[in-house]
């Protein structure tokens, strides 16, 4: 149809084009044909950065956001957020942050009140919190989250995006509990085991101890007696050379149980026994710098640092290759400072995170079960260096 409108001489312009319009043609079509496309590729590329609107983002993303202005309004808030809070958008925006937002003190008048300076990592813009949130049922739950300010309009706009941390508070208090209570838990069987170990060394020493010795005497008035086989005298003297070696075996046994001295003489000679027999058994010197008056603890101080240098000794006698101890007791501002130095080959960081070493977890376990401080290290090589700062109040006598 279109075509019977076509004059003539239209017709014959079709059909007979001349060169230099054929090639202006071509070229302008095949030009026109580039620009458009040109055109619309750049039409598209530009689209998506259209669609990167921060509004959008803001609305979509699944972290809570809010932007407020310096008196503290409400001028955007994300679904994330009127979720969090138990609202809507519409109630959030226009409301002041009070209403979903603790100020950390007792001023609430600009966002720094809620997001005070100082309150996370510095020298960066945006700064991490933690704030407390203030649920629409007026259930308060914790927040952390980071701030950032920008100017718009010639005013200052901050934007914070918080996130509900409720969920790993409750875990980081669940942990907390079971740690306390494993805690509590070592201490109660440390305290069973030492009670158990005098009690022990108490029934070995005034039990058993009585009886050798009764029999060693019975022995001696046997020998005494007259007249006697040359044989029966030889059996008597093997006897007795065996009971005195049984009581000194037994001896042994109930003070490495636990020290008599400890419950009878004091820290202090608690010590120098632990040292003597150290001393004697090891070949490695001590020396022990205290003072008897200073170390005058109740059962509990005494025990607790009769068992940690008794730990520590055993250490440096498997582990050091050392030649030298020095141990020294100074009690100063009712706090007792203990140091235990070795001149042996030192302690690696990785030797204290042994997984199967407990010597080490136990003394760490009953300094922190006074209150008190410990650091090992070998920080003045050679050896290693143990202090230990425990605070006396309640266990001086
Ligand atoms: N005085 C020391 N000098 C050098 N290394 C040490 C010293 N004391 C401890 N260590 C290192 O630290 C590690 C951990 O010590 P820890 O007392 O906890 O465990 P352990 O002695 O190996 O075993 P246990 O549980 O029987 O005490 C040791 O295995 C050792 O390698
Ligand atoms: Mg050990």
């Amino acid at each position: 149809m279109g075509r019977s409108r076509i004059t003539p001489q239209r017709r014959f312009r079709r059909r007979i084009p001349p060169p230099a319009a054929l090639v202006a043609g071509f070229l302008g079509g095949y030009c026109a044909g580039h620009l458009a496309a040109a055109l619309r590729r750049a039409r598209a590329q530009r689209r998506p950065a259209r669609d990167l609107d921060g509004r959008r983002i803001v609305h979509n993303a699944s972290d809570a956001i809010l932007s407020v202005d310096r008196q503290t309004t409400i001028l955007l808030a994300n679904p994330a957020a009127a979720h969090m809070f138990g609202t809507s958008v519409a109630a959030m925006q226009g409301s002041l942050l009070a209403r979903y937002i603790q100020p950390a003190g007792a001023a609430a008048g600009t966002p720094l009140d809620y997001f005070p300076a100082g309150g996370g990592r510095a020298g960066r813009r945006a700064t991490d919190y933690a704030v407390t949130g203030i649920h629409a049922n007026g259930h308060l739950f914790p927040i952390e989250g980071s701030m950032s300010s920008v100017h718009h309009d010639g005013r200052e706009i901050w934007t914070v995006i918080l996130r509900d941390v409720s969920e790993r508070h409750l875990v980081q208090q669940t942990l907390a509990r079971s740690h306390d209570q494993l805690r509590q838990l070592s201490s109660a069987l440390q305290t069973i085991r030492e009670e158990e170990r005098t009690h022990i060394a108490r029934e070995l020493h005034d039990d058993l101890g009585q009886l050798l010795a009764s029999l060693r005497m019975d022995l001696t008035l046997l020998a005494r007696s007259d007249p006697l086989h040359d044989a029966s005298r030889r059996l008597i003297q093997g006897m007795e050379a065996n009971l005195l070696t049984a009581i000194t075996s037994l001896r042994r046994i109930a003070t490495n149980l636990r020290p008599r001295a400890l419950d009878e003489g004091g820290l202090y000679f608690a010590l120098q026994g632990l040292r003597d027999e150290f001393v004697e058994r090891h070949g490695i010197a001590v020396t022990l710098l205290a003072e008897e008056a200073e170390l005058r603890l109740d059962d509990a101080a005494s025990t607790a640092v009769f068992r940690i240098v008794q730990e520590a000794l055993t250490n440096v006698a498997r582990h050091a290759r050392a030649s030298s101890v020095l141990l020294k007791l100074d009690r100063i501002d009712g706090e007792l400072l203990v140091t235990i130095r070795d001149d042996g080959c030192g302690i690696r960081a990785q030797d204290m995170e042994k997984a199967q070493s407990l010597g080490l977890v136990g003394m760490r376990e009953r300094v922190w079960n006074m209150g008190g401080e410990i650091t090992i290290g070998s920080d003045d090589a050679p050896g290693t260096r143990i202090d230990i700062v425990l605070p006396l109040a309640g266990h001086a006598t």
